[in-house]
């Protein structure tokens, strides 16, 4: 990670590290297709070991509160650029396996609903062998491979989770629920990695056989979209693992 980027000019608002840094043009342009008045700047992640090296391509925080009636906050709504947020599940997931690396390290993992990477990035910062972030958005998938750029690490790309070649260790699944489309997903995780671990801050009913509760977390969406108490708790649901998985949550929330 290239400190001096962020060293001249930066500024801090909610604890937030911006850069001067230019955003890469493609990226940029895709945002502005929606909204041509928004951009995107790097962004330093809440709640992270000081350490992390996590920056991230994202909304710029300078726009409207989404509680304000806004012609710009509808486009965005209308055809969300999920890659454009680090959701609250996504966010929390960073935390435990970098706080945790043991969850991951040496590990085949697929970080699914990837939309900015950022489990993808937590999770090959922290050992794992190999990542697939695997999202069906393909400028999701720019927007993973620009984020990795930018944290120094490399990741593999799959548009489409049937095109997988074999079963990974680790299915990681952080805010891809909030569809209620995507629930039967859930019938497939097992086949398309040995274990897996589903964060997710919207479904509050969430029973399946293949999973348990395994914990929770206070996060939140970055930009901070000032969202209601209830969806800044994000719950947990492993499989196989679980017990590590549990405890490892159970010390990160004291
Ligand atoms: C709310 S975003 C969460 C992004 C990221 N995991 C995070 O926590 O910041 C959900 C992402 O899941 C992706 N997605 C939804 N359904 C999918 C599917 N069937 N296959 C792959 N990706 C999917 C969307 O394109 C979007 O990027």
């Amino acid at each position: 990670m290239n400190q001096d980027l962020n060293t001249a000019s930066t500024q801090q608002t909610q604890s937030i590290s911006r850069s001067i840094l230019q955003p890469p043009a493609d990226l940029q342009a895709q945002l502005q297709q929606i909204v041509s008045e928004l951009s995107l700047v790097k962004l330093k992640l809440p709640d992270l070991p000081e350490d992390s090296p996590i920056h991230l391509w994202l909304l710029s925080p300078d726009m409207p509160p989404l509680s304000v009636h806004d012609e710009r906050v509808t486009r965005l709504w209308q055809n969300t650029p999920y890659w454009s947020f680090c959701w609250a599940s996504g966010l929390a997931m960073a935390r435990l396996v970098l706080n945790y690396p043991e969850l991951v390290a040496g590990k085949t993992v697929i970080d699914f609903g990837a939309g900015s990477a950022v489990v993808g990035i937590a999770a090959k910062l922290a050992g794992a062998k190999r990542v697939i972030a695997c999202d069906l958005d393909p400028v999701s998938l720019l927007a993973a491979k620009h984020n990795a750029d930018l944290c120094g690490v490399t990741l593999d790309y799959l548009s489409d989770i049937n095109e997988l070649e074999k079963p990974a260790d680790l299915l990681l699944a952080a805010d891809v629920l909030y569809d209620l489309c995507n629930r039967s997903l859930l019938d497939h995780f097992l086949s398309w990695a040995k274990s897996s671990v589903v964060a997710d801050s919207r479904v509050r009913d969430f029973k399946h056989s293949d999973f348990t509760n395994a914990g929770c977390l206070e996060s939140s969406t970055w930009p901070d979209l000032d969202e209601s108490a209830e969806f800044r708790q994000v719950n947990f649901y492993a499989s196989q693992g679980f017990e590590q998985w549990k405890m490892s949550l159970n010390k990160l929330s004291q």
